[in-house]
């Protein structure tokens, strides 16, 4: 165990609870004949003492994460296309209902939501540092600026658009952990009785599940409601609102306002309640989720080297970035995995960052199907398990390993 970190948040002292090690940047997806060295960092996660916030104990430089070429597109999910629709939507129909409202997306990677916004003729900007996606969104007829928002952007946001009704980021603001900047921002672009909504992989879902792939270098905070409570407080807001969603294997959606702006939903203080009754930011909630982490290393490392002995094919599918954290703290590379689908062209042809799996298209999948398939997108296992029913017919068998290892 290492030294105390200092918490991005509110600078008390951060407890780490587990160390993945040495891990190459999940999104970090190589040229087979790159001769560049890879580049690590020591993936650890701890609690503050003080506030409660899980983060990481180290932080990569925004620059070498979310660049020209960083690879995640929104639209590669129809179930998250159509959740992005839905967010347009219920924006339209209830903040955006002004004489000439304003919406500002952070992180609008691919225009996945800003789309139906700019369809509708509302006005919004798109802040997205990520130069390719920022790309696609442009060329969807979404407006787009492609810098990393912070206080400074919002103030050239103001001068040129004025305030918005809702700022709003998708599995985004957990990217960032320069919160008070953040903050000092949205105070200054949001309208007075305008709304700051963000969604993020909850802890509660990661803890049941043991969901520990969603730890990686670019989800740097581990959000509750407790600790999201006490950030909004300390620079001014307030959570007003709290929504489970489904998405990415469970997050939940964040409603914050000015501090007295709305009255906040009883939701709150019943989420609040069950996060006190479960223990869930206490130091023993965590080691225990710790030492699921274990357990399912040894349990997957143990059925793929089975596997491999007994000559099976296993195919990955789903070059997540979540699948970085497994196949590099556990080991496995491409002796027990030959290769991982998926549908992003800019993964494809390229390897998985540390362990070198190969990327292919889905095509690959069925050419001919391994004996078994290792879901590395369970969080999108309804919609893959549906358009690869022919693989479980013609007698595939699907690995899961969260919230256990298990044979499907
Ligand atoms: N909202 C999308 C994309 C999530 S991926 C979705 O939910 O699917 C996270 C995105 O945040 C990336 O596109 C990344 O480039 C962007 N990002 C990271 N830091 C940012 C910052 N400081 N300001 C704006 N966007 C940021
Ligand atoms: P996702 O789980 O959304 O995120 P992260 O990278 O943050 O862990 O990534 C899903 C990946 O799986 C993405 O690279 C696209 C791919 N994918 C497929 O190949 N086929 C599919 O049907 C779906 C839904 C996703
Ligand atoms: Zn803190």
């Amino acid at each position: 165990m290492s030294h105390p970190g200092v918490c991005r948040m509110c600078a008390g002292s951060v407890r780490e609870f587990f160390d993945f090690g040495r891990q190459p940047l999940s999104d970090a997806f190589r040229e087979p004949d790159d001769p560049r060295a890879e580049f690590f960092y020591r993936l650890a996660v701890g609690r503050c003492e003080t506030c409660t916030m899980v983060q990481l104990l180290e932080e990569v430089p925004r620059e070498r994460m979310f660049h020209q070429d960083y690879p995640y597109l929104s639209s590669g999910s129809t179930v998250m296309r159509a959740h992005f629709e839905g967010v347009a939507e219920r924006f339209l129909s209830t903040e955006l209902t002004g004489p000439d409202p304003f919406i500002v997306e952070v992180g609008c990677n691919d225009g996945v939501m800003l789309e139906s916004i700019a369809k509708a003729g509302v006005r919004h900007l798109g802040v997205e540092p990520s130069g390719g996606t920022a790309d696609l969104a442009a060329a969807k007829g979404v407006q787009v600026r492609k810098v990393f928002f912070e206080e400074a952007t919002a103030l050239d946001i103001l001068r040129d658009h004025g305030r918005a009704d809702v700022i709003y980021m998708a599995n985004t603001f957990c990217h960032i952990p320069y919160v008070e900047s953040v903050f000092r921002g949205v105070s200054a672009l949001l309208t007075d009785g305008g709304v700051f909504v963000f969604e993020d992989p909850y802890l509660g879902d990661i803890v049941e599940r043991v969901s520990f792939d969603q730890i990686y270098d670019e989800h740097f905070y581990y959000f509750t409601a407790l600790s999201v409570r006490r950030m909004a407080h300390r620079f001014g807001f307030e959570l007003v609102d709290v929504e489970p969603l489904p998405t990415h294997g469970g997050e939940i959606r964040y409603t914050l306002t000015r501090a007295g702006a709305r009255t906040p939903s009883p939701a709150v203080d019943r989420l609040l309640e069950r996060e006190r009754e479960t223990g869930l930011a206490e130091p023993e909630t965590l080691l225990r989720l710790a030492a699921g982490v274990e357990r399912i290393r040894d349990e997957l490392t143990g059925l793929l080297r089975g596997l491999r002995e007994q000559g099976k094919r296993v195919v990955g599918y789903g070059a997540t970035a979540k699948s970085a954290t497994v196949t590099n703290y556990c080991g496995i590379g491409p002796d027990l995995v030959e290769f991982v689908c998926d549908t992003s062209p800019t993964k494809q042809g390229r390897l998985t960052p540390g362990a070198h799996l190969p990327v292919r298209p889905p095509e690959a999948f069925a050419a001919p199907y391994p004996d078994y398939a290792l879901l590395f997108a369970w969080n999108h296992a309804d919609e893959i398990m549906a358009k690869e029913r022919a693989f479980r017919e013609a007698g595939g068998k699907w690995i899961l390993y969260v919230p256990e290892v298990r044979v499907l």
